[in-house]
């Protein structure tokens, strides 16, 4: 769907699907009438009214009825049990034993192999801690910050430069966020052209849930261009080290195979997230007059920008788990062998946790979002996210262009679900 980029009360995002959404009620801890009963729960719904391009254009209409109408639904469409309330998703993510994360005919495993998000502890920590330190917080202070300052100034400067007019996304955040993780990753052999392209077309294969065969070839053809890639990179970083996650990968015993799972699956979720957290900030400030000024006076606000669009579209929209055994789950009976999504865009809105959920608003109360996972696949990611977005660009983008605002004149353009963003926000100044 386009959004225009007109300034709005409520969440710009969400469109009138012509569905009006039941009442409110939640019937969490009560049966839902008409289904099937067990003595451990409830038969989840089966929502055959979702479909995979009214979810790609605006999920939010659709999960405002499903969170109203039970916490768990069968969805045909995405073969798959989609869960969208809070409280269950939260339940997902803190409890490994029944809801696995190494999940059978995994989409991301046939795109990127089996990297630590598809595996359970033990196996998991030990590619977790193969990634040291390279992602926490001291490097990112002693070392990242100023790699990501002086990325954002020539990117930056690329932006002035064709303007006044260009496109936020292509432009700007899409180069920015890439040049970063090329580094942070340690492809001195790549350019950021080559992060973006192996990012979009090997993050298309996870998300296929349509198994278009052009989507599996292009996909194919990336996973093959970084193992070409990380063999070259591996001798050389073992002989010059430095601060990136291959270099610290080339001094341990760990399994080539897990490296470059590891590997793909951070260019996946490394580039293209910081992108879309970076552009949808942006833009839901630009349409928020108030908020907007409230950041450009107090620079301790965009920290809180930051959280809110993360909070308010999920970048990972929906990530799997699957039922190890027969659980009942927020009173819905699941099956052992289920699969799940954790559909963190609908938890995020959930009104049981958030007033006013469907509004972009920085000046909510502070409550824990879903958007960064939990559990012990919590995002390795978080601080080199909040770092290179929050604290890096986005003072320095308001700075050097105090007068940055959507071009009246041309409309931008938010899609997805499984991963969600703008794909296309014309900007002007001057
Ligand atoms: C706003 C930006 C980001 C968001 C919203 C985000 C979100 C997430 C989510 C939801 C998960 C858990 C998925 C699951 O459990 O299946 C995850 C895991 C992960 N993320 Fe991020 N991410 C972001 C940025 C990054 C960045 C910049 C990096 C690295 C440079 C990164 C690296 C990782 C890694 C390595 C994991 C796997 C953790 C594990 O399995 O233990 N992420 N991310």
């Amino acid at each position: 769907m386009s959004a225009t980029n007109a300034p709005a009360a409520t969440c710009p995002f969400s469109g009138d699907t012509g569905t009006p959404a039941p009442s409110s009620e939640n019937l969490r801890d009560s049966v839902v009438p008409g289904l099937p009963q067990t003595s451990a729960g409830v038969e989840a719904p089966v929502a055959d009214w979702v479909t995979i391009p009214d979810l790609y254009a605006d999920p939010f209409p659709i999960y405002q009825r499903m969170r109203s109408e039970s916490p768990v639904h069968w969805v045909p469409a995405v073969n798959r049990y989609m869960v969208t309330s809070y409280a269950a998703c939260h339940e997902i993510e803190q409890d490994e034993d029944r809801f696995s994360a190494d999940e059978k005919n995994s989409l991301m495993k046939r795109s990127m192999g089996h990297s630590m998000l598809r595996k359970d502890n033990p196996e998991h920590q030990v590619d977790r801690d193969s990634y040291g330190s390279t992602l926490r917080p001291g490097t990112i202070k002693k070392h990242w910050n100023e790699i990501f300052a002086a990325n954002n100034e020539k990117y930056l400067g690329e932006l002035l430069a064709k303007g006044p007019g260009a496109d936020f996304v292509w432009d700007y955040a899409a180069p920015y966020t890439a040049e970063n993780l090329r580094l942070i990753c340690g492809f001195h052999n790549a350019t950021q052209e080559d992060l973006q392209r192996w990012s979009q077309t090997m993050i298309d294969g996870t998300g296929n849930y349509a198994d278009d065969p052009d989507v599996w070839d292009k996909s194919a053809a990336s996973s093959a261009e970084v193992d070409a890639a990380i063999d070259e990179m591996l001798p050389l970083l073992a002989k010059n080290p430095d601060n990136s996650l291959l270099s610290g990968l080339a001094s341990l015993p760990i399994p080539l195979e897990a490296i470059r799972a590891n590997l793909k699956m951070t260019i996946g979720g490394g580039l293209n997230e910081p992108r879309d957290v970076l552009a949808t900030t942006v833009w839901a400030l630009l349409n928020h007059s108030d908020q907007l000024e409230a950041v450009k006076k107090n620079p301790k606000l965009h920290a809180t920008a930051f959280e809110e669009s993360v909070r308010w579209v999920a970048p990972i929209g929906m990530y799997p788990r699957e039922t190890t055994q027969d659980v009942v789950l927020e009173g819905v009976s699941l099956p052992q062998g289920s699969r799940l999504g954790v559909v963190l865009g609908a938890a995020n809105r959930d009104p049981e946790v958030f007033e006013d959920p469907e509004a972009f608003n920085i000046f909510r109360p502070k409550k824990p979002h879903l958007g960064f996972g939990g559990g012990v696949h919590f995002c390795a990611g978080t601080w080199i996210a909040r770092a290179q977005v929050a604290q890096i660009a986005m003072p320095a983008l308001f700075e050097r262009i105090p007068d940055l605002r959507l071009d009246p004149s041309a409309v931008s353009v938010d899609a997805g679900w499984v991963f969600r963003g703008m794909t296309k926000m014309p900007v002007t100044w001057g």
